[in-house]
């Protein structure tokens, strides 16, 4: 654990936890979080980017910053978090559990204990998260806890089968936290469904699919999710699928599920591999840290400009056969 103290803030500052926040959403969220004057307590696996992201935190003008090592697919850890916010601040007004991993390859590729550890981080340290925060915001009677779920939530992928699990059941899990708190009119369950946003969880995916993946546009930036996530601790009920292009594959997936199931598969491969960048098998960052690829944003370049040259390299296969 480490503590700095930062700027005095000229509004009562609120107490914000961040797990995940070493990078992508979870970074841009509690910079977010640091910028409108608030203590930030960021969690995650890896130590020393956690540390650069609380850096970056102080640097944006936050009241303070605490730092906590934690497995949030670990029960005892989270608890550990929670009592340690609770030493430090007395209160916890907003916790966002931004912490997830991401496998691609079939059911039947990905081995068990990466299977396994991709629904343990994105499902069960949700309940984690759920199970030691929700008793704290309901003894203060207000608070906001934000699951960070996906478009995937609602939909079937080709190669992403533990993911799709994992995130399937975040959404149930949210559903189930409103009806069980709907006693507490301040105290708030966010969900917030993303697609496709400029991260390195493509990156630090573990992967037997053969070619690395890649967020299919429209891309937002880890800094829009952020801002909305932020924005509700101020005005609950998160409009929780952030673009448009959610609502169409949703539409598409429930309401035409045989043109879905037709199309899914080449546009996957089209549009959210990247064809340029095949890859060894390898289990990413979903058993352990690989805190050296925890930044804001991923390196996937031009998303319209990856799937060209996705496209370019089909037509030319296609050409050779
Ligand atoms: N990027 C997208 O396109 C996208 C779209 C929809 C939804 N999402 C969701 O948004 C959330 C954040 O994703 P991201 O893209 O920001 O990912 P990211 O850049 O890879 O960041 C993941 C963060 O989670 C931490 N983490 C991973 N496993 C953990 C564990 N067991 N315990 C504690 N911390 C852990 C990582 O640090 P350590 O490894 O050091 O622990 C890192 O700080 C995830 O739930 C993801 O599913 C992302």
């Amino acid at each position: 654990m480490s503590e700095h103290d930062t700027s005095p803030s000229d509004h009562d500052p609120r107490v914000v936890v961040v797990t995940g926040a070493s990078s992508g959403i979870g970074r841009a969220t509690a910079v977010r979080a640091a910028s409108a004057g608030d203590h930030v307590v960021l969690v995650a696996r890896g130590r020393e980017a956690l540390e650069e992201a609380a850096a970056e935190c102080e640097e944006a003008g936050a009241a303070s910053t605490l730092v906590l090592t934690a497995d949030v697919g670990d029960d005892a850890q989270v608890a550990d978090v929670v009592r340690a916010v609770l030493t430090e601040h007395g209160q916890l007004d907003a916790v966002v559990n931004s912490a997830g991993v991401v496998s691609y390859g079939r059911t039947e590729e990905v081995p068990a204990d990466v299977f396994d550890g991709v629904i343990r981080t994105n499902l069960l340290g949700s309940v984690n998260v759920a199970r030691h925060v929700i008793p704290v915001l309901r003894s203060q009677e207000e608070g906001t806890l934000v699951l960070v779920g996906s478009v995937i939530g609602h939909i079937a992928v080709p190669t992403m089968s533990p993911y799709v699990v994992s995130k399937w059941g975040i959404r149930a899990l949210g559903r189930q936290l409103e009806l069980e708190n709907r006693d507490l009119p301040d105290v708030h369950i966010e969900y917030v469904a993303p697609g496709g946003v400029d991260t390195p969880i493509y990156q630090q995916a573990a992967n037997f699919a053969g070619f690395e993946g890649r967020p299919p546009p429209p891309v937002s930036s880890p800094e829009r999710v952020a801002q909305q996530i932020v924005d509700s601790f101020d005005r609950p009920r998160l409009r929780s699928q952030l673009s448009l292009a959610n609502e169409v594959i949703r539409f598409g997936f429930a309401v035409l599920p045989a043109v879905y199931d037709t199309l899914v598969a080449p546009l996957f491969d089209l549009a959210a591999k990247d064809l340029d960048r095949p890859v060894e098998p390898h289990n990413g960052n979903v058993l352990d840290t690989q805190q050296d690829g925890n930044q804001v944003h991923g390196d996937q370049g031009s998303a319209l400009g990856g799937l060209a040259r996705n496209l370019v390299r089909m037509v030319q296969e296609v050409a050779v056969r």
